[in-house]
């Protein structure tokens, strides 16, 4: 025969040597989720392996990433309290704002990027302003804007804008530049769809809504060109780098906005692909280790570029390990 593909597969060192997909550690992104009080270290149960951090713990984290040579965190805050408005979201003396002025001085060498939402700071859940039982796009902005430049302040390297209000990079970008803050990078949850992978996260966010959901600001599952057009609006209003979230069940997405693309695109790997692979391998139903592997490359042969995962550890420890 003149073509046995099995060729180029005899052996594992062979197929390394012709691998299309190599994972590496400089792309992966680790979420981390900080809560205010003192000296909590705790579990996430939806989350397991991950961890609730107070910002005087959260050194031993970093310490471990830094080990690891993960070098970007995404930093979710958890609220002292919440009211109508989402006011502890630009605070001063914020959970994000803490965490992140902490982190600079601490680990100067350690790229941050801040989700930039209302609903966990919300009493009513949702990421943006309530007006006559809706969500309003445009007041909601402003409050955005704000967000941004407190986290930027803070010392945040790279701004993520999760709410999918319209008009929001363009409102942020200015925002950013008004202030001087000319070097701030946005990475926008572009194509953010409405998805029931959510659903961990919610619990270790406390941000689930009060009412309804957020079908009426985030994307409908069915559709993919309505992803490039988001995409393209984003990048038109100035963002830097895109996202499409969640990952796996999207990764059509994430090759269309790639080949449709020229700057950086983001795969979010969320919390419900993660839960759902940890429970089934605690379940004895599956093989942790390989099936992240499998996963994850998927998401990278897709398209990303950068990869946001709760298994950012265990891939770079693999990598470390010479496994992958
Ligand atoms: C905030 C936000 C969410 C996630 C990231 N930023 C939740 C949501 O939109 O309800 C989800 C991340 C995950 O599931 O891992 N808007």
């Amino acid at each position: 025969m003149l073509h046995r593909p099995r060729r180029l597969r005899t052996s594992k060192s062979i197929r390394s040597l012709v691998s299309e997909t190599n994972l590496n550690i400089n792309d992966l992104i680790y979420p981390l989720f900080m809560v205010t009080g003192e000296n909590v270290k705790e579990e996430i149960a939806s989350l397991p392996g991950c961890y609730h951090y107070s910002v005087d713990r959260v050194g031993e984290e970093l310490a471990e990433l830094v080990e690891l040579g993960i070098k970007a965190v995404l930093i979710f805050g958890i609220p002292e309290s919440r009211d109508q408005i989402g006011s502890r979201a630009w605070a001063e003396d914020g959970i994000v704002q803490k965490a992140v002025r902490e982190i600079k001085s601490s680990h100067p060498e350690i790229i941050i990027i801040t989700d930039i939402c209302l609903c966990a700071y919300t009493d009513h859940g949702h990421c943006g302003l309530i007006k006559e039982g809706r969500v309003d796009n445009d007041s909601t902005l402003e409050l955005l804007t704000r967000i941004a430049i407190s986290h930027a302040r803070a010392g945040a390297d790279i701004l993520a804008p999760s709410d999918m209000m319209d008009g929001r990079i363009r409102a942020i970008r200015n925002g950013l530049e008004k202030e001087g803050f000319t070097e701030k990078a946005i990475m926008s949850y572009s194509a953010k769809y409405a998805s029931g992978f959510y659903g961990p996260f919610r619990d270790a966010a406390h941000s689930a809504p009060g009412f309804g959901d957020r079908s009426g600001y985030q994307m409908d599952f069915a559709n993919s060109r309505e992803a490039l057009k988001e995409v393209k609006l984003d990048i038109e209003e100035g963002a830097d780098m895109v996202m499409v979230k969640p990952a796996l069940s999207y990764l059509d997405i994430i090759r269309q906005v790639k080949d449709n693309t020229n700057v950086p695109v983001t795969a979010y790997s969320v919390s419900g692909e993660y839960s759902m692979i940890k429970n089934a391998a605690r379940a004895g139903l599956c093989d942790e280790e390989r099936i992240m592997i499998e996963v994850i490359t998927s998401i990278k042969r897709a398209g990303a570029d950068l990869i946001i995962t709760y298994f950012a550890k265990d891939i770079a420890r693999l990598i470390l390990n010479g496994v992958l």
